[in-house]
């Protein structure tokens, strides 16, 4: 069992930070959340983590929508190396991740995604989901890698489409699932269940 040093990064409200937190806390889950980190410095993601008693880091702001300065995300890198992270977990953060994170963390960071992979990458998923018809959705978590939304498959957990949903109804489905299923790949790692290149 190895216990995991987390680095949390998200960028909205961090109810799947909340869902791994409390799988902690519950002793389910060997692992630290060591920082939590936004690039928003309103996002309730901050606010949920320091009601934890969880470092919590807002990011200068950045001229970019959907990605970071180079001096950011070293600034960033900086970061999560101060407070010890050794996993870097993507919990809701809308950037894109580029190589001063990624040549630091190689196969140690990790993205939840809201749809079955390969199908539906990017912004709003479920949308996309519910527009082509299909009868099953879902999450994933994978390793992050250059591309968006791509890098090796490390659990998927699927949900059905019913009829008559919404946006939200299929959303809300969704996340219930991620929180599942994010805790259960972390689970996996501490107990060197699920390999992954190092
Ligand atoms: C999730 O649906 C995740 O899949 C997507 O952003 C959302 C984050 O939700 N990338 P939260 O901030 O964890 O509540």
């Amino acid at each position: 069992m190895t216990k995991l040093k987390l680095g949390v990064l998200g960028s909205g409200k961090g109810s799947n930070f909340v869902a791994i937190q409390d799988s902690i806390l519950r002793g389910e889950l060997e692992a630290e959340i060591k920082v939590v980190i936004s690039d928003h410095a309103t996002a309730g993601i901050l606010e949920r983590a320091k009601a934890y008693g969880i470092p919590a880091r807002a990011l200068p702001p950045s001229q970019f929508k959907t990605k970071l300065e180079p001096e950011i995300e070293l600034e960033l890198v900086r970061l999560l190396k101060s407070y010890e992270v050794e996993w870097v977990i993507l919990a809701g953060y809308m950037r894109v991740v580029k190589k001063p994170l990624l040549e630091a963390y190689p196969h140690r960071i990790l993205n939840i995604h809201p749809s079955l992979l390969p199908a539906f990458k990017g912004l709003e998923a479920w949308k996309q989901a519910l527009l082509a018809g299909v009868s099953e959705a879902g999450c994933t978590v994978h390793e992050v890698n250059e591309g968006v939304d791509e890098g090796e498959i490390l659990g998927q957990m699927r949900v059905p489409v019913e009829k008559g949903d919404s946006a939200e109804s299929l959303h809300a489905r969704i996340q219930k699932a991620e929180h599942l299923l994010f805790t259960e790949i972390l689970v996996k790692i501490s107990k060197n269940n699920l390999r992954i290149n190092s």
